[in-house]
């Protein structure tokens, strides 16, 4: 058997279609221009990639984007001011802070001073709250971006057994909060969890979000599954380097019914699920 391949890069054009209509609209007819703020503290290169990709993106869609670049060594108490003043700007509905943040920043305090109605990340603490308790909030994106493929892919997803391999608070956790409200059966396993390859055997959903290179084989994978590899990992390839999932994609698409590509898969549906929160944002700000 050889799986399905779930084209995420042609599904997350599709989405950012649909914000780019919103968009449109919300000029149009409200004379509101949603605009996204992404902050990026040093010069980590993949970091430097992805705030490039947002920056572009953000404006191909019709909105305003803002970007603050700051040195390494900016001390917290700037970072903090800085989200201060982005909080109280109208024109901005969206506020990123790239992460990870240099050792001497916490994050989870950064993260905190973040309005939560202008956290389009969905990492603080009142969204992680209003996720697991069922409320209405920002989803975190990249696993809303797995949610809508698993979600196209199966239509419902209620009553099948979903493994997710890794507990992250920005992917692995609400993963799991947000299959289980899909009505799921949900395992949260990691690098820990006794006997991990049986585990995975038994997903009809085998979610990967470990940062391991090509950690998880074709024979951890039932036969069937929708493997859904959130990894991102570049490794050495002759003199130059490739970009790899978590799962070794040759042999667990001998095996499973559906699987997503690195690159390709999960990786351009975060970007489109960041701009469709930050419509929402707009959207909920406007009233
Ligand atoms: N770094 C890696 N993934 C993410 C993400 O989804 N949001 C932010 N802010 N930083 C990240």
């Amino acid at each position: 058997m050889t799986a399905h391949i779930i084209d995420g890069k042609a599904f997350a054009a599709q989405v950012r279609a649909r914000v780019a209509d919103q968009v449109a609209m919300l000029k149009d007819q409200h004379d509101l221009t949603p605009g996204l703020a992404v902050v990026l503290v040093g010069e980590d290169p993949a970091s430097q990639v992805y705030v490039r990709s947002k920056g572009k993106l953000t404006v191909e869609v019709g909105m305003a984007s803002f970007e603050h670049r700051l040195d390494a060594g900016t001390p917290q108490s700037d970072l903090l001011a800085l989200i201060a003043r982005l909080n109280a700007d109208p024109e901005i509905h969206g506020i990123l802070v790239q992460l990870p943040l240099p050792s001497h920043i916490d994050s989870d305090l950064v993260i905190n001073a973040i309005d939560p109605a202008k956290d389009v990340d969905g990492f603080h603490i009142s969204n992680v709250g209003l996720l697991g308790t069922g409320q209405k909030s920002m989803v975190p994106c990249t696993p809303l971006g797995c949610l809508m493929m698993l979600r196209a892919h199966h239509g419902s997803l209620s009553g099948m057994n979903a493994v997710v391999v890794g507990r992250s608070n920005i992917v692995g956790k609400p993963m799991a909060q947000l299959l289980l409200g899909d009505s799921c059966t949900v395992t949260i396993a990691h690098s820990r969890s006794k006997d991990l390859p049986a585990i995975c055997r038994g997903a009809d959903i085998l979610v990967a979000a470990v940062g391991r290179p090509e950690m998880i084989p074709g024979d951890w994978v039932k036969p069937g599954a929708t493997v859904i590899d959130v990894g991102i990992n570049r490794v050495a390839h002759g003199d130059k380097t490739k970009l790899v999932g978590d799962v070794h994609f040759e042999s667990a698409a001998q095996v499973a019914g559906a699987i997503t590509p690195v690159p390709g898969g999960v990786g351009p549906m975060t970007i489109a699920c960041l701009l469709a929160n930050t419509v929402t944002a707009a959207c909920r700000a406007h009233g």
